[in-house]
């Protein structure tokens, strides 16, 4: 170990790729590459200088979301690099292990940039030994899921005017690819799970109809490893999971599908047992879940090009809630319906990880006592969360449909 700090280059380019295995490519965003970009570890106690660079003919913005980093690293609207442009930003890690990501920010163009490629990861990590699968590539893989439009011949389809409470697409990808495929050498796999989507929720389940076991909400571990068959994340959430393969034939399938759509098909090619009790990464009580007074009560409301936090539309001017540092603040988020009944809203904070003290006056489920930066609020719901602002500047909270937080469904946090 040595206290060196690392450095990185995340490149925006323009490529191609070939969604299907006939027809022509189709025009995409990569950081680094074609599609999507690279896993970046930032190990917790480094610091971390990355070097952005911004190859488009227009602007973009580098967001390092969940991370908890001052506001002028943050990377939201007003960090816009203009085309052609570098800037590096410093990052000093300083949270729990987990599984975040990154993606474009700026002002009118959030939606279609990461619709034509721009996400990646980043993992979060320490030296902690867990037991848990940690192996890169065999038995700890990311799958960021997606959904996309394409038109007849193959090209990605956006059409934000057609689609104003987000683009939802009827073809599923993994990774960047339609039908996805893993070879399962050992008996514990570990997938991340990133609802990359524009706007659509993912009901996540095996195609076997076995349960699975969650073991991580977007920004570290649960206090306790919660068995499911179904997992829904909405836009931005993000969750580990293990599903066990030690009853599968060698050579047998079984496939990961949301919506009951299959997306990546994992094949058993041996039964490696790992070393290590990943059960004692929980032995830790569980967090107490009082609940306690909001401090604040936020209200969303509307849909399409009407959606508003408490009756407002984002103006990049306008400072809508002043925080101390070092505070510890209560969140009521209230989803108010309207009279069609409304929809859905990830709520997403910039800056922090928060707890979920309550939904409706009641303590969250088990899969949701971790740490959190996104959290979905349900028609007619409200949510109590509770974070700690330790970072100063200004910070964005939004809805994480993509389209919603473009018509205005956000607003700015200043941190003093
Ligand atoms: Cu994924 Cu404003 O963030
Ligand atoms: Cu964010
Ligand atoms: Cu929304």
């Amino acid at each position: 170990v040595t206290d060196e700090a690392l450095y990185y280059t995340v490149r925006i380019e323009r490529g191609e790729h070939r969604f299907f295995n006939q027809g022509v490519s189709t025009e995409t965003l990569g950081y680094n590459g074609n599609l999507l970009g690279p896993m970046i570890e930032l190990p917790a106690g480094k610091t971390v200088y990355i070097n952005t660079i911004n190859q488009l003919d227009e602007p973009t913005s580098f967001h390092w979301h969940g991370l908890v980093i001052p506001g002028a690293e943050d990377g939201g609207p007003h960090q816009s690099i203009a085309p052609g442009e570098q800037r590096q930003v410093r990052l000093d890690i300083d949270q729990e292990p987990g599984t975040l990501w990154f993606h474009p920010h700026p002002m009118g163009a959030t939606a279609e940039q990461v619709y034509l490629g721009l996400a990646g990861l980043l993992y979060v990590t320490d030296q902690t030994e867990t037991g848990l699968p940690n192996e890169y590539g065999v038995d700890d893989i990311p799958l960021i899921v997606q959904d996309r439009l394409f038109t007849a011949d193959g090209q990605l389809d956006y059409d934000r005017q057609m689609n104003i409470d987000g683009t939802v697409g009827d073809t599923l990808i993994a990774n960047g690819a339609i039908n996805t495929t893993f070879d399962v050498t050992t008996n514990t796999l570990r997938v991340r799970l990133v609802n990359g989507s524009n706007a659509r929720n993912l009901d996540f389940s095996l195609s076997n109809g076995e349960a699975f076991t969650q073991i991580a909400t977007d920004g570290g571990l649960l206090d306790r490893p919660v068995s499911l068959e179904t997992l829904t994340l909405t836009p931005s959430e993000r969750a580990d999971i293990l599903i066990d393969f030690s009853d599968l034939s060698l050579g047998d399938d079984l496939a990961l599908q949301a919506d009951g759509i299959p997306f990546t098909t994992f094949t058993a090619r041996d039964h490696i047992e790992q070393d290590g009790d990943w059960t004692e990464a929980f032995t830790e009580a569980p967090v107490a879940n009082e609940s306690s007074e909001a401090d604040r009560r936020l209200t969303l409301f509307g849909m399409g090009n009407m959606v508003t936090i408490d009756g407002k539309q984002f103006d990049p001017d306008r400072i809508d809630i002043n925080v101390r540092q070092g505070s510890t603040e209560v969140w009521e988020i209230y989803n108010r319906e309207d009279m069609m009944g409304g929809m859905t809203h990830p709520f997403h904070v910039h800056g922090v990880q928060f707890r979920i003290l309550e939904r409706d006056g009641k303590p969250p489920p088990d899969n949701e006592r971790g740490w959190k930066d996104t959290v979905a609020v349900a028609p007619g719901e409200k949510v109590n969360i509770e974070m700690t602002f330790r970072e100063t500047g200004t910070f964005m909270y939004h809805c994480h449909i993509l389209e919603h937080e473009e018509n205005g469904m956000m607003g700015q946090l200043k941190v003093d």
